[in-house]
């Protein structure tokens, strides 16, 4: 660490604090133990927050502190719900302006910063999976198992990076399946401006179907949920890359492990498992709000998550490295 990039915050009347703002009844305690991680000195919970109440907590946790402490101020947007923490965002946005500007980061269930990590982590796969003719995600065929929080954000991240995605709607207990898909592709390019396919696949025939054209899997169901059996993985042709983010046994593809870190399955398949792909998001999770705490303003969000999660496993970002050891009295500054 460089001595004249550091400066101490000794201000009692600034210290860095997070407000989280979460959207379900009751606040998350892992964002409350990762934001402290991240060196703010208090972290203070709302839960049960909505778009009508948001605008008051933003204002009255301004105006006492006044501008300079504002700087040291940021609002974390959490809950399960994706459209309500959007919504949320958009009010939290709207509520501050010039001098009284503060950082937000927004990540409803980790699902933000988890799905980015998947990417990257696929990205990396691809990457040195050069020799059976992948190379990068753009003009790949993805498929994307699972249709909430997770698979929404990787359709939008993997759309966006060139792919040709198709996400599939998985629960054989769902009614009216195949119109539930098409709301899904629907909502995507509504709310995103994203085009994929969507379709109801409930059985493994269809699941196969979904599958054996795809470059790129990507396993999102619910947590103890399997999906793909071993011999439905049998029948898939090789140069391929499978990511699993269920982390809760019985994991979604058999055969892939948690730790699996592009080890190869099936011959030209390779897996990539939920706890190799947690333990990234737990990185950028803290560094994004590293960042955000430094850097007093922005959004930070899949996209912001994205761009650390490349940078991480390019070595760019280091776990020791000057940001992720500053406690909140010794913190860096921008030069
Ligand atoms: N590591 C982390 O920090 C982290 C963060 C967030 C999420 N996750 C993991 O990511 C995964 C996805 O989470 P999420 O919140 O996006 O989605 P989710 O709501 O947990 O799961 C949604 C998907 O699971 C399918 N599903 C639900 N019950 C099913 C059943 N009985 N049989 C087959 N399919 C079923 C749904 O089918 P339909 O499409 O028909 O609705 C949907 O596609 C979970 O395993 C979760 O634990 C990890």
């Amino acid at each position: 660490m460089k001595a004249q990039n550091v400066c101490t915050d000794t201000r009692l009347d600034t210290p860095y604090l997070l407000f989280l703002l979460d959207t379900g009844a009751v606040t998350s305690p892992f964002d409350v133990c990762l934001a402290l991680s991240a060196g703010f000195r208090a972290v203070i919970p709302y839960g049960g927050v909505t778009p009508l109440n948001v605008q008051r907590i933003v204002m009255d946790s301004m105006l006492l502190r006044g501008p300079e402490a504002v700087k040291h101020t940021c609002f974390f947007i959490g809950g399960v719900a994706l459209c309500e923490a959007e919504e949320v965002l958009k009010v939290v946005k709207d509520s501050l302006f010039p001098s009284f500007e503060a950082s937000i980061v927004i990540d409803p269930a980790g699902a933000f910063t988890t799905t980015a990590a998947a990417v990257a982590k696929i990205e990396e796969a691809l990457a040195s999976f050069r020799l059976h003719g992948l190379s990068s995600l753009e003009t790949k065929q993805c498929a994307i198992l699972g249709t909430g929080v997770v698979g929404r954000i990787a359709a939008v991240l993997l759309s966006r990076l060139g792919c040709d995605v198709t996400i599939a709607s998985l629960d054989p207990k769902r009614d009216h399946g195949e119109k539930y898909a098409i709301g899904v592709a629907e909502f995507l390019d509504n709310r995103y401006g994203v085009v994929v396919k969507s379709v109801f696949a409930p059985t493994t025939k269809k699941r196969l179907e979904v599958m054996k054209s795809a470059q790129v899997i990507f396993c999102a169901a619910a947590r103890g949920v399997r999906i793909i059996e071993k011999d439905l993985l049998k029948r898939l042709k090789p140069s391929k890359i499978i990511a699993d983010i269920n982390a809760t046994p019985p994991l979604g593809i058999e055969c892939v492990r948690l730790e699996d870190d592009m080890r190869e399955i099936m011959p030209g398949i390779l897996g990539i498992g939920a706890l190799t792909i947690d333990k990234l998001k737990n990185k950028v999770a803290k560094r994004m709000l590293e960042e955000a705490r430094v850097n007093a303003k922005g959004v930070y969000n899949y996209d912001s998550a994205l761009m650390l999660a490349r940078k991480i496993l390019r070595k760019k970002i280091r776990p020791n490295d000057a940001l992720a050891s500053a406690t909140p009295k010794q913190t860096l500054c921008r030069p």
